[in-house]
């Protein structure tokens, strides 16, 4: 008898079970009335007397123990369930997409970054705005085409509240409120009432630089345009400055870098002409200065804007400007490796 017990302390000892199911079966056939154990409590009472004593206390024993064991493979089952909730952990996770930045986004932090270097800061200002900051108080005349409806969104007239149409707007703001020295870079999004196409949108980005101080002179914005271009385009890059005209700045010019596709040889991209426009500058004109409250007699500066938009079409030869905003991922895909 004592042996048939021990025997089957061993076996239950070693048992194991996958799920509830067979946690079950293992119940009947171990501690069910017609169970192996209870077949020993039945064959305990053919006993003589003497012997029931030593072993009555070992079935017990053996009774409790296969009743804890079983308890303990269930338990450990069911924790198993609920922590895991039918999940297998153990498997390979599906790759997860990552998103990329937008080409505009890539190109506006590397200008943003050129021009940190020169100790220029960023300034923003509101893209809805009036007159004041983005005509009046930039030298436009009364008359000027810009101000008229054809180019430029209006949302309501007299007060004149409109979408600007460049971020030189964030140039008055700030040299409204602050006195020299003053060096700026303001990147923004701007909008204008054109037709939409591959060459032209009703919105895009600008970046504006300036810089207020005495005794600026032409030759500083030169050499910050030639920084600027050597390290967006490469060291090899030339530039040249062909006059132009701005009504805030005077004199004004208009910067052509040496076309990074062909090297300056010569190609379809630029005309064959060995030369690509990419922004406008000029010296501040005085009657801006005054406008925002800094004395020109003392002060005078120079100030650059250009388009994200022609930037990034240098860099990376976008043809369409409407995939800038058309969110295509197979468009945004490509410029996973330009991080
Ligand atoms: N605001 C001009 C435009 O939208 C760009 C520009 C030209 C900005 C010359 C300037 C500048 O600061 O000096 O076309």
């Amino acid at each position: 008898m004592l042996e048939k017990i021990n025997r089957l302390k061993a076996e239950i000892e070693a048992l194991t079970a996958a799920d509830a199911a067979e946690v079950e079966a293992l119940r009947i056939k171990y501690l069910s009335k017609k169970g192996l154990v209870s077949q020993l409590f039945n064959d305990f009472r053919e006993l003589p007397a003497d012997s029931k004593r030593q072993l009555g206390a070992e079935l017990n024993m053996l009774k409790n123990f296969a009743t804890e064991k079983i308890n303990s493979l269930r338990e450990s089952i069911e924790t198993n369930d609920t922590e895991c909730d039918g999940i297998d952990l153990t498997r390979t996770p599906s790759p997860m997409r990552l998103g990329t930045r937008h080409p505009l986004s890539l190109v506006r932090e590397e200008i943003i970054d050129i021009f940190h270097r020169l100790g220029f800061t960023v300034a923003e200002g509101p893209e809805i705005e009036d007159d004041w900051h983005v005509f009046s108080s930039l030298n436009f005349a009364a008359d000027h085409p810009a101000r008229d409806m054809q180019d430029t969104f209006f949302i309501q007239r007299s007060p004149d509240v409109l979408l600007r149409t460049h971020t030189s707007s964030v140039q008055t703001r700030t040299m409204e409120n602050t006195q020299p020295p003053i060096r700026i870079i303001c990147p923004g999004r701007v909008y204008r009432n054109e037709a939409i196409s591959a060459r032209a949108h009703c919105f895009f980005h600008q970046v504006e630089a300036l810089y207020v101080d005495e005794n600026v002179s032409f030759a500083d914005l030169k050499q910050t345009l030639l920084y600027f271009a050597r390290e967006m385009f490469g060291s090899e890059t030339q530039i040249r400055l062909r006059p132009s005209y701005f009504p805030f700045t005077e004199p004004s010019a208009e910067m052509d870098i040496s076309c990074n596709l062909c090297g300056g040889k010569g190609c379809s991209f630029c005309k064959h002409t060995g030369w690509v426009e990419i922004l406008g500058c000029g010296m501040v004109d005085p009657n801006v200065l005054d406008a925002c409250g800094i004395d020109s007699k003392r002060y005078n500066g120079f100030a650059l804007g250009m388009g994200v938009e022609r930037i990034t079409n240098l860099k990376y030869q976008v043809k369409d400007l409407r995939m800038f905003s058309e969110n295509d991922i197979r468009f945004l895909d490509e410029f996973t490796a330009a991080h």
